[in-house]
């Protein structure tokens, strides 16, 4: 799946490519409000929302508050929320996952992106003027215009990070107007006992076969980096929730698709206190957080909501604390004075768990071989099913979370399944409804971008299939975007490269005919964490490219209302096998982890190189060496048997025969999947 929305620059860039909510049997001009008729017109799927208002607008007054601002995320700013935290959604009636609101007492505006417009017509009433456009900048000159000067405009500060409250700050400074903290927030009072309850699911260690180390391993690691810090840090602050579950083996289940759990850590030089629903954890966890207490090594167990005042009298000492300015609210940031933080944008917890272990990337390749079991599965029943009329882009949606769900230490899915077909594909971000889902046809394209949480790893993987004849557009398209994938999937580059210097190779071959996508190449990806795990990416703002590291690779490529095609697959930064050597560390590759063939119909190999061929061909090696005997072993024959159809060798032209081997293909393949593809047939 795409990166995370809230990078801006990504959101900017999608501006091309999403025009809209699809719509399917309704017709546009009665699906969408339209508020210049008297009295004016709401569809169905519009939220009255004026009792709310007034209700806010009557808090806002008790607080002498002129606008209110109100975001779209959480106080850890998670990508994906729980409904406790969906204040925006709630107060507006706005589903969309990015967004901000202003409320004054007369007006009420929401800013979205292009992807969420036609949305946001479905689903306000006419309480509220859609702006369209995401930036602060545009944010505060409305707020300049709607409030005379004196005036106090609001937030939580618990809900916006440090930059972005340093946004407004910067649209506000020098018109008089005062951006005024206020830590009551003022949606949840007037939310009250409407507001669902908090999570109330177990916290859970992780067993030992699943993690990378230990706790106290990853514990004594940070304490180091710590130490050798020129700034000797006496503490790291945590507030991103896969911080705190991944240094302490925890997982659970508050926000969808994510197993995490609400929390804050602050990991001293000599003490560790975690912020958590104490109750909620599980007997054995406690025992293993606890088990050497007092000493350094002791976990000491605070209620969430006393976070805030621990790290106030913290702060109060001559120490240092260390955070990441990325995720870190300015809630908890203006409580430590400015010469005692030490501010990075990710903390060393958020680097430490980019780059996986030895082990942690056996667990990723171990859930990566299930998962592409139950892709496999699902093409081949598509395959079968689509020409009998008998799919639709929903059921589909279940099939495959169905398939997954029954593999071996599933958790469900890692994201809201998209599953798209024809012209519903070209808007990149598309999932079926219940209410609107297209039918698959052996006529039309199809892209699903699915993926799975297992104990042993976060998957997310992207084909696109067509089961009839592509028109001549559609194939040099996808053949296109695979070029994409295997350039940059099989290019070799020196050590900490930065993602953005690399990613054009996976659009070299979309550039050479004028074609391009407008979004992200790829994000990192965790083990039983976030699908789109921070910093590690191809984007401006993703730290260097290191051994050890996951990423996706997805290029694409979109054709407004006809067609949409991604090829995403995972892969894994290794240490290349290079004949030369520039300094002192290895250059690097990847070795792609995701195994679940492209669709032979879609290739037109005239295109291909005779170095892509031979990459390909080992790639599907690989493929028929990991999964096969799994496929096997779980007596899925008919799957199998597929597997082999669709992983034959493609031939080498006779352009290939005379281009010297200087880079065999398996001399392409990293080493440890080699071992691997050994592995498994010993076990096989
Ligand atoms: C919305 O709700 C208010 C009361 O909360 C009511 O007065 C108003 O008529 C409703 N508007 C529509 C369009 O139904
Ligand atoms: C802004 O808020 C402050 C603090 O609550 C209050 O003292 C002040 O009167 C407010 N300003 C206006 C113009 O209401
Ligand atoms: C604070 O701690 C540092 C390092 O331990 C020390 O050099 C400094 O003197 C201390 N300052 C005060 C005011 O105690
Ligand atoms: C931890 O930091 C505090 C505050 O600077 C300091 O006084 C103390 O000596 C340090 N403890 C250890 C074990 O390093
Ligand atoms: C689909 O929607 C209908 C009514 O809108 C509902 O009865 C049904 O349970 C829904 N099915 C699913 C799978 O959500």
């Amino acid at each position: 799946m795409h990166p995370p929305q809230w990078i801006a620059a990504w959101v900017l860039l999608l501006h091309g490519c999403a025009t809209g909510w699809p719509l399917q049997g309704t017709s546009a001009r009665t699906s969408v409000r339209d508020c210049s008729v008297d009295p004016p017109y709401l569809p169905p799927t519009a939220t009255n929302t004026t009792a709310r208002l007034a209700a806010l607008r009557g808090t806002m007054r008790a607080h002498s508050v002129h606008a209110y601002i109100v975001p779209s995320t959480d106080a850890h700013m998670s990508e994906y929320i729980a409904e406790r935290d969906s204040r925006l959604g709630w107060l507006t009636g706005f589903t969309g996952s990015a967004g901000t609101v202003v409320v004054t007492q007369d007006k009420a505006a929401l800013w979205t992106d292009s992807r969420y417009w036609t949305q946001a017509e479905r689903q306000l009433d006419c309480n509220w003027e859609l702006q369209r456009t995401p930036w602060i900048e545009s944010i505060g000159l409305w707020i300049l215009e709607a409030v005379p000067a004196e005036g106090n405009i609001s937030l939580d500060p618990f809900l916006f990070s440090i930059d972005t409250w340093n946004s407004y700050s910067q649209a506000l400074r020098g018109s008089g107007r005062t951006l005024l903290p206020i830590e009551t927030n003022l949606v949840d009072q007037v939310w009250g006992d409407q507001r669902p309850p908090p999570a109330s699911g177990e916290i859970y260690s992780l067993p030992a076969a699943f993690t990378g180390s230990s706790w106290q391993e990853k514990v004594a690691g940070i304490r180091q980096q710590m130490k050798q810090h020129v700034r000797r840090p006496t503490a790291v602050l945590l507030s991103g929730l896969e911080e705190t579950a991944w240094l302490f083996n925890l997982r659970g289940d508050d926000i969808p698709y994510n197993p995490v759990f609400y929390s804050y850590t602050l990991l001293t030089n000599s003490s560790i206190s975690l912020f958590v629903d104490k109750r909620r954890l599980a007997a054995a966890a406690r025992q293993s957080l606890q088990a050497s207490c007092p000493g350094p090594l002791c976990v000491e167990l605070w209620e969430y909501g006393q976070a805030r005042a621990q790290l106030q009298y913290y702060a109060q000492g001559n120490v240092t604390i260390w955070l990441g300015t990325e995720y870190t609210t300015y809630g908890l940031y203006s409580i430590i004075p400015q010469e005692k933080l030490l501010e990075d944008s990710y903390s060393p917890v958020m680097l430490a768990k980019a780059v996986k272990n030895a082990k942690e990337q056996e667990l990723l390749r171990a859930a990566h071989v299930r998962d592409a079991v139950a892709v496999i599965q699902y093409l081949l029943w598509l395959e079968k099913m689509v020409p009998q009329g008998q799919v639709d882009e929903f059921s589909g949606a279940q099939y495959i979370d169905a398939l997954r769900q029954a593999q071996e230490h599933s958790h469900g899915p890692s994201f809201q399944s998209i599953s798209a077909s024809g012209l519903n594909a070209a808007l990149a971000h598309y999932s079926p409804s219940n209410q609107s889902s297209r039918k698959l046809s052996v006529g039309e394209m199809y892209l699903s971008d699915t993926g799975g949480q297992y104990l042993d790893g976060t998957t997310d993987i992207t084909r696109t299939v067509h089961w009839g004849v592509p028109t001549p557009l559609q194939k040099e398209a996808y053949t296109r975007v695979l070029m994409g994938n295997i350039d940059l999937s099989r290019l070799i580059f020196p050590p900490n490269t930065a993602g953005r210097v690399v990613e054009s190779f996976a659009r070299r071959a979309l550039w050479d005919v004028g074609l391009n996508y407008g979004h992200g190449t790829g994000h990192g990806i965790g083990n039983f964490l976030s699908v789109h795990e921070w910093p590690v990416g191809f984007q401006s703002n993703n730290v260097p490219l290191t051994a050890g590291m996951f990423t996706s690779i997805e290029p694409g490529y979109y054709r407004d209302g006809e067609f949409g095609i991604r090829i995403e697959d995972v892969a894994l930064v290794v240490e290349a096998q290079t004949e030369h050597q520039t300094g002192e560390k290895p250059f690097l590759t990847f070795e792609v982890v995701s195994l679940v063939p492209y669709d032979r119909n879609l290739i037109d190999l005239s295109l291909l190189s005779p170095e892509q061929i031979r990459y390909l061909n080992a790639y599907y090696e690989t493929i028929r060496a990991r999964v096969g005997p799994e496929l096997l072993r779980q007596q899925l024959e008919e799957a199998y048997g597929w597997l082999q159809r669709s992983t034959e060798p493609f031939p080498l032209g006779s352009a290939a025969t005379t281009v010297a081997a200087a880079t065999t293909t398996l001399g392409m393949l990293p080493l440890a999947s080699l071992l691997s593809v050994l592995l498994t047939r010993l076990q096989a």
